[in-house]
């Protein structure tokens, strides 16, 4: 199934009683693009996510991942398509009475495969590969500072050598710096590593240097979908004021 879209939302309702979330959202992402979600607060994006995990199913509409439909796979095969994703939820929370090596070799462990040693070479690679040194494998989340959270729930979506990263609104609580470090890693193992991500974020920065696809989410509806020129020209008046309130404007004036 390799010629498969990644993701493949079609026709996805999502209601929670008399709250409608979603209204008809329909979405094809192919292999290597790096996604961007947008929209405001509390209009669907994290839950748009979860059902393209399969962590939640939408009311009406399917969804493929990897070319398999999540609602009819069984659990044998939901939990192998999980296993080809790796998730960094908002937040990155870690396990916190967990050592950081403990968190990054979790999924590993659950396999029941591997031995340690093997495990143990296995998350060396992945502290180096996001920048944390070894000495921090011992670590507890609680000793660690905000970007060094970030990277370790990095290692830890990491571990299993995804097809796919779904990340959500992975720089949130950063300061500028820290984040442009951040997104610079991502662009690094995407380019090395050829994963698709899939990423929610309100950060401007974060659309113009890095992502080949933006989705606009607004009035229970993908306004836009498509590339960040799209999103820029989109009429909706959230798509409006996100786009070219002042702050965007510097940041695309050089490039848009
Ligand atoms: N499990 C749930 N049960 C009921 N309502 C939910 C649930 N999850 C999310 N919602 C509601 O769905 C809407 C969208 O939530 P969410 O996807 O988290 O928004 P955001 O775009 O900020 O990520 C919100 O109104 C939220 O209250
Ligand atoms: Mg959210």
């Amino acid at each position: 199934m390799s010629g498969a879209p990644v993701v493949r939302v079609e026709g996805v309702w999502t209601a929670f009683g008399d709250n409608l979330v979603h209204r008809d959202i329909s979405l094809t992402l192919q292999r290597g693009a790096i996604l961007a979600l947008v929209g405001a607060s509390g209009c669907g994006k994290t839950v748009l996510m979860r059902e393209m995990i399969g962590l939640q199913n939408p009311t009406r509409g399917r969804v493929e991942l990897l070319g398999e439909n999540l609602a009819t796979a069984d659990a044998q095969t939901q939990q192998q398509l999980r296993n080809r994703c790796g998730v960094l939820f908002q937040g990155g929370a870690l396990f916190s009475a967990l050592t950081v090596f403990d968190n990054i070799a979790f999924s590993l462990r659950e396999l029941r495969v591997l031995d340690e040693t093997l495990i143990e070479r296995l998350v060396a690679m992945k502290l180096s590969m996001v920048g944390l040194d070894t000495s921090s494998a011992l670590l507890m989340p609680s000793e660690l500072s905000g970007g060094m959270v970030k990277r370790a729930a990095l290692a830890r979506s990491l571990i299993m050598e995804p097809e796919v990263l779904f990340l959500d609104e992975p720089t949130a609580g950063l300061d500028p710096v820290l984040s442009e470090e951040f997104i610079n890693l991502l662009r690094a193992l995407h380019r090395e590593l050829g994963f698709t991500i899939i990423m929610i974020t309100h950060d401007l920065d974060t659309l113009n240097d890095l992502c080949t696809h933006v989705g606009v989410l607004a009035d229970q509806r993908l306004v836009s979908f498509g590339s960040l020129d799209d999103a820029i020209a989109c009429e909706h008046p959230f798509a409006r004021e996100f786009f070219h309130g002042k702050r965007a404007r510097q940041v695309f004036r050089h490039t848009h």
